[in-house]
């Protein structure tokens, strides 16, 4: 993050099962080579840290919003689009893709309050004609 330098190291034992261990282990493997038990650690407390984050409806957050649609059905695109410009000051950035004939995809990306970016989002994947989507929730960068 800009502005933000990253605190020093600090080691610390964990007792653990030894079954637990060995998964934990094999989720590290799955991670790629990049990753090592201590990376590991420290993206699953941060992904816990984010969620809490989330769980706090104040709590200033960023989310991105994946959706497929068929873009024939009848006035989707209208309502999509009705929805976004009426969140514009929440929605800062929009990308949509001609996936083939009939789907499109739109990742659309939001930054306000928890309690108004899941409203906003619950509100788009419940207009009919959305196949697919998910909110991916992140943070501003407290903990990153
Ligand atoms: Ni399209």
């Amino acid at each position: 993050m800009v502005g933000q330098t990253m605190s020093e190291l600090v080691r610390f034992s964990v007792a653990i099962p030894e079954d637990l261990l060995m998964q934990f282990d094999n989720l590290v493997a799955r991670r790629g080579l990049a990753k090592n038990r201590s990376e590991v650690i420290r993206d699953l407390i941060r992904d816990a840290l984010v969620d809490e984050e989330w769980d706090d409806p104040l709590q200033e957050i960023v989310g991105t919003l994946t959706i497929v649609f068929d873009h024939h059905a009848s006035d989707l695109q209208n309502k999509l689009d009705h929805i976004q410009h009426a969140h514009h000051e929440k929605i800062i950035s929009a990308m949509h893709i001609h996936l083939d004939a009939h789907n499109c995809l739109e990742t659309i990306v939001l930054k306000g309050r928890s309690d108004d970016i899941r409203t906003i989002a619950e509100s788009i994947l419940g207009v009919k004609g959305v196949k697919h989507g998910r909110l991916t929730t992140t943070t501003t960068g407290r903990y990153l």
